[in-house]
This record gives C-alpha cells, structure tokens and sequence, in this order.
C-alpha cells in the first residue's frame, strides 16, 4: 500500500505511548498526565524520574527505596574511569559519556530484557551512573582526580559535590533539581526515537541509551543549549543582539534555541527556567548573557512575526549553568544525565509489546543497470 512519505516523519506517530504529551498550541507538557510546571515547584528529579519510569508518584515506603537505590549504585568501576582516562582530553563530553554508558553494559549485562527485576537495576543503575560519569569526565580533562560521589547528598547536590569538591548553596541545588525535571521527557523526540528503534531488537539498556546519547549530541537536538551560550557569548554586547539576529535570519540561517517542531507557542520549559534564572540572579547577580537572551527575543519576536517561532528549553538553560560555573560543551551531557529517565521509560512501554522499527522507503533509484568494466568507465 502507497503511503505518503513524510520528510522527518513530521505529524506521523511512531509509537503509542502514556508517558508524557505536549500540547504544541497552548504550550503545555505534561509527564504521565502532571503539568511540568506542577512537578517543577512541588516534585523532584527522582521523584519525576520515578514517574515517568513507573507511571505512578511513589508512596513513602516505594520513594525511600528508589532513592536509597539510586544513591548506592552512583559509584562507577575503576576501568570506566581508566576508559575515561584513555580518551583524549579536548575531545567532546558527549562522546566520553557514550562511549562509557556502551561500556558500563559489558559490566552489567542486561541482555535478558525479559528480566523485570534486572531491568529495574539497569534502570537505577543508568539514571545513578550518568552524573557521576559526566562529573569525572569533567574533572580528568583538567588533570584532577574524579570525585566519588557521597551517599549522604542529594541527587543534585552531590553531582556539583563530585564537579567541584564543595557543597554549593541549597538554591543552586533547588534550581539544578528543576532543570533536570524540565529536560526529563519530552514525546518522541529524534534521541527518544532513536532508543526506541534501537530498543525494538531487544538490545539492552546501555546500549539503547548510549544511542540515544549519539542522536542527543547534534545541534538541532539537545547540542543546541551549548550552541546558544556561544552564541550570546559571541554576540558580546547587548547593542549588538539585534544586528545579529538580522545577520542570521538574513542569511536564512537558524536562530540556535528557537523554533520547534511541534510548540507553535514559547515552550513552557522556557518559561519556567526565565523564572529560575531570575531567581538564582536576585540571590548570585545578573549575568549579561541573560540580558543579551533578553534582547535576542525581542528582536526575534519581531522579526519572525508570524512564523510561530520562539524560543525553546535550550535558549534559557546554559545561562543558568553559565552562570553555575559549568563548562559550556558540559550542557548537553547535563540534559542526557536528566532524559536518560525519559528514555528508559520509553524503553520499559517498548518492551511491553515490542514489535521491531522496520520502516518502509521510497526508492528513487534505477533498476536493471549494466555493470560496466573498469577499463570502459
Ligand atoms: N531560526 C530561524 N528560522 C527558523 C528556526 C530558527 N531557530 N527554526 C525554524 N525556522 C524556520 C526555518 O528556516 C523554516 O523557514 P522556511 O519555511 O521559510 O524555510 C521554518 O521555520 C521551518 O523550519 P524547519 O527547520 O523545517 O522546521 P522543523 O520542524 O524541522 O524545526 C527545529 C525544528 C528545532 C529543528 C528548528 O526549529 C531548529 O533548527 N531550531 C534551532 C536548533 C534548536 O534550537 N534546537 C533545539 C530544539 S528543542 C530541544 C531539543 O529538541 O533538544
């Protein structure tokens, strides 16, 4: 049967799924029917994380075990810092953390994904892990000694503990906790996507994730927060925001951090981490990238009247870790530490009733060609 073919599969569904909807029109997402913004002021990053895996808020007793989980399986072996060690130091982060989430699989086979139970240890073991990878990463390409992580920290607290060997102020914490909840899940997007077809030949969880992180990495996906603050950083001074934007737009190039392929409104995630920037800049100073972003916008609204394009969850969010202090081409490695729940949860609904990602093609090329010697080419 003819189908249509779809550049992108744009509009076309590619799974069933219960774990989170977006509504492009009116600018709401919700995780397993909860509006973001909910989870952001009332939930935490594995409160949500548990969620989106499981479908439900925990009770007492479920939540106590899942952070008890997460917090005693974060150290990692020895040989992935050794691994880590071997890669070269100018290299990406994105590449050092794919290569060692593919590599934490031949530590922890999870080949049976029959196995419920060993699922749910592959589950704790990858959203524990993912931190404590990107913060030795971070550390060994500075010459420093990887930090083990400290089991009476919070999930986000010990995640700058073991960047920067201190405890950074409860603020930071509260907004870091929010920015993982905000970049936890987000429907079928190209990483999440990418997990799923991987997924759907039963390979195992490292594996699905270790794609996810490789279609995360290129700039019109999650690559794009770290894009953005080279951007305003390159753009300098706040007088000169709105020539760039015309530069850009002129020369019929993308304005990194805006437009979406479903919000035809500004993405809700970028509300709320304008709010958080504010709040972290009221208690820490302004940053003037914040007030160049601010000016971009501006500009952009006006010159983009009309095209439905506004700004997304990466335009706001490398000025909150800009302004935390975190290298810049560690942004994206922060948003895969955070979608890795999003992505295993996809992979548990695929699980479910899998049937493998075998996807038709147009074919467009000849048929019944003569092969032609070398020697008449
Ligand atoms: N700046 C300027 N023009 C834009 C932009 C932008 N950021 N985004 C879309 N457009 C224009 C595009 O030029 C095209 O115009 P025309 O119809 O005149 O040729 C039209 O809008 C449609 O663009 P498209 O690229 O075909 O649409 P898409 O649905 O494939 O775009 C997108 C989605 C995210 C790839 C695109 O908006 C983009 O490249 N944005 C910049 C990169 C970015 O910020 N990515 C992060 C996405 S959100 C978080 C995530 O997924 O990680």
């Amino acid at each position: 049967m003819p189908h249509d073919f779809m550049p992108g599969l744009a509009g076309v569904p590619a799974a069933t799924s219960s774990i989170s909807d977006v509504d492009g029109q009116r600018g709401v997402l919700e995780y397993r029917g909860i509006r973001v913004e909910t989870l952001c002021s009332k939930s935490s990053y594995l409160e949500t994380a548990y969620l989106l895996l499981f479908g439900q808020l925990p009770s007492t007793t479920e939540f106590q075990r899942w952070v008890t989980d997460i917090t005693h399986h974060r150290r990692i072996k020895f040989r992935i810092i050794d691994l880590l060690k071997s890669l070269p130091e100018q290299g990406h982060p994105m590449d050092a953390l794919q290569a060692a989430v593919a590599a934490l699989g031949m530590f922890y086979p999870g080949r049976n994904v029959k196995d419920v139970e060993n699922n749910y240890w592959s589950a704790v073991r990858l959203i524990a892990k993912l931190p404590t990878i990107v913060a030795a990463w971070a550390r060994l390409r500075h010459g420093d000694a990887p930090i083990m992580p400290r089991d009476d920290l919070g999930f986000s607290e010990n995640f700058f503990y073991m960047l920067t060997e201190s405890v950074v102020p409860l603020l930071w914490d509260e907004i870091f906790d929010d920015c993982l909840i905000l970049h936890a899940e987000h429907t079928m997007n190209a990483s999440t996507f990418t997990g799923l077809v991987t997924a759907s030949t039963l390979a195992d969880p490292y594996t699905v994730v270790a794609s996810s992180i490789g279609a995360l990495k290129g700039p019109l996906h999650g690559g794009a927060n770290e894009e953005v603050v080279v951007m305003l950083q390159e753009i300098g001074t706040l007088d000169k925001a709105r020539q760039y934007v015309e530069h850009v737009l002129q020369n019929k190039k993308k304005l990194m951090g805006f437009g979406h392929r479903v919000y035809k409104v500004k993405d809700p995630r970028a509300t709320v981490l304008q709010e958080l920037c504010r709040r972290l800049f009221k208690e820490c100073g302004s940053s003037p990238l914040y007030e160049i972003a601010l000016e971009v916008e501006a500009a952009a609204g006006t010159m983009l009247k009309g095209k439905d394009i506004y700004p997304n969850v990466d335009f706001y969010s490398g000025i909150i870790y800009d302004k935390m202090g975190i290298d810049v081409d560690l942004f994206t490695p922060l948003f895969a530490m955070s979608r890795v729940s999003g992505w295993l949860a996809h992979w548990l609904e695929q699980l479910r009733e899998n049937k493998l990602f075998r996807p038709d093609q147009i074919y467009s090329g000849e048929h019944n060609r003569p092969y032609v010697p070398i020697d008449q080419r």
